[in-house]
């Protein structure tokens, strides 16, 4: 249901220097890598199965064509990532030796080394026998405790691997780290690749320079996250659909019942400002009007649609319902963009998948251009197999949400 006023004002007028900066940076072919020593920061935090295997691969993949571009170019190539949060000290199990072994299976016709440390004498010596068209991957930069601090010394050992310095890490863009950040001041040519070129131009088209109507779908938890990334986009995007668990809180604010739903009654008096501040610019705030509810999230019964107007206290909405998805469509059909960041509903089990699945299934048969934010709904377009269907999945989700709440990212700025 609306809930912002049917008023039809333009959408104002904003600043988007924040997000068009990249615009002013160099990309990957402005510069001469020819037989150069090129270090590239890339980010394979990857996520695992329940037996340790790389469960998701395409933040390797997706960084394929920059590899390819500099060993076409008879570069010396330097990799390195971070994995995990091992907080500074070695976590065997954090070691970047699986992610070696992927790049070996997906590049067989070139040498791939790994050291096992990311700065020190040894690996020094390694980078300096490092021949034309081969590769040597860097141990976990944040097994050092000087990479989360941005430490001089330790991006300038980083730098001094290298003539060159590309940025290929978009998912780890928000970070001020030394590895995404301190390198570049260190190295005098630097440019973003491939990936994070086609991250930021897609992710800030939608935000900054979309065809209208623009339509914003924000869903999932952590409302403390995605209230900023609302703020931001009211005045920029046309419609706004609320899913997910943050939709509670949203009805609540406006007066509904959400039973034992998850809400977060610190933000209440937040969103009445926001949907205030949505009236004012004309940016239509939608919310859901039916949710897939049930009473014990662990059992999972019994599954009820029930109207968000007719929710008892016992009930916990795990989904929107489907007159909510009829509504949503409807939108989405007027639509010419749509930015997609978290999932309407618990769509890891199938009694509440169908909010996130229908949504996207007819983003995906409707050939409507849609960004997807990283992390949990790209995990669901992966789910329901639309990944390859749809524009754009992001491979980074605090990256893309800090670009969708107006920050500037911190390795652009560096660059
Ligand atoms: C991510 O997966 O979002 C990035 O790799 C950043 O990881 P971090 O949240 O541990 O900094």
């Amino acid at each position: 249901m609306l809930i912002t006023e049917k008023k039809s004002l333009k959408i104002q007028e904003r600043d988007m220097t924040n997000i068009l900066k990249f615009k002013e940076k160099n990309e990957i072919t402005d510069l001469n890598v020819r037989n150069k020593r090129v270090l590239v920061r890339v980010d394979y935090n990857l996520p695992l199965d329940s037996d340790g295997n790389i469960a998701d691969d395409r933040r390797i993949r997706y960084t394929l064509p920059t590899i390819y571009y500099l060993l076409n170019e008879n570069c010396k190539i330097i990799l390195m990532s971070h994995w995990g949060r091992p907080k500074g000290k070695i976590v065997e199990e954090l070691r970047l030796d699986p992610i070696a072994r992927r790049l070996r299976e997906l590049l067989p016709l070139y040498r791939i080394y790994k050291v096992d440390d990311c700065i020190g004498n040894e690996v020094k010596a390694m980078a300096n026998k490092l021949n034309q068209q081969q590769i040597l991957l860097l141990e976990n930069t944040r097994f050092h405790p000087e990479e989360q601090k941005n430490d001089d010394d330790f991006a300038k050992e980083l730098a001094n691997y290298a003539d060159v310095f590309i940025n290929e890490a978009f998912a780890t863009a928000h970070r001020e780290h030394a590895s995404t950040c301190g390198v570049a001041k260190f190295i005098e040519e630097k440019a973003i690749g491939f990936l994070m070129a086609k991250e930021l131009k897609f992710l800030s088209h939608t935000i900054a320079e979309p065809n209208r109507p623009m339509t914003a779908i924000i869903g999932g938890a952590k409302i403390e996250d995605k209230l900023p990334a609302i703020k931001n986009l009211i005045g920029l995007a046309d419609n706004i659909l609320i899913g997910g668990s943050i939709a509670f809180t949203f009805l609540l604010a406006q007066g509904y019942e959400v039973g034992m739903s998850q809400k977060d009654l610190a933000y209440i008096d937040t969103v009445k400002e926001y949907v205030q501040l949505a009236n004012e610019v004309g940016t239509k705030i939608y919310i859901p009007s039916d949710v897939v509810a049930t009473e014990d999230l662990r059992r999972i019964i019994p599954v009820e649609i029930v109207s968000t107007k007719e929710m008892n206290k016992r009930q916990i909405g795990a989904d929107i319902g489907p007159e909510t998805i009829k509504e949503y469509t409807e939108v989405l059909g007027n639509s010419k963009e749509v930015l997609w960041t978290g999932p309407m509903g618990i769509f890891e089990q199938k009694e509440f998948e169908k909010g996130t699945k229908e949504l996207a299934q007819f983003l995906v048969e409707n050939n409507i251009t849609t960004f997807v934010g990283g992390g949990d709904s790209a995990a669901a377009f992966e789910k329901f197999d639309f990944e390859k269907d749809i524009s754009f999945v992001s491979t980074g989700g605090g990256a893309s949400l800090a670009v969708m709440k107006g920050e500037l990212l911190p390795a652009i700025d560096y660059l």
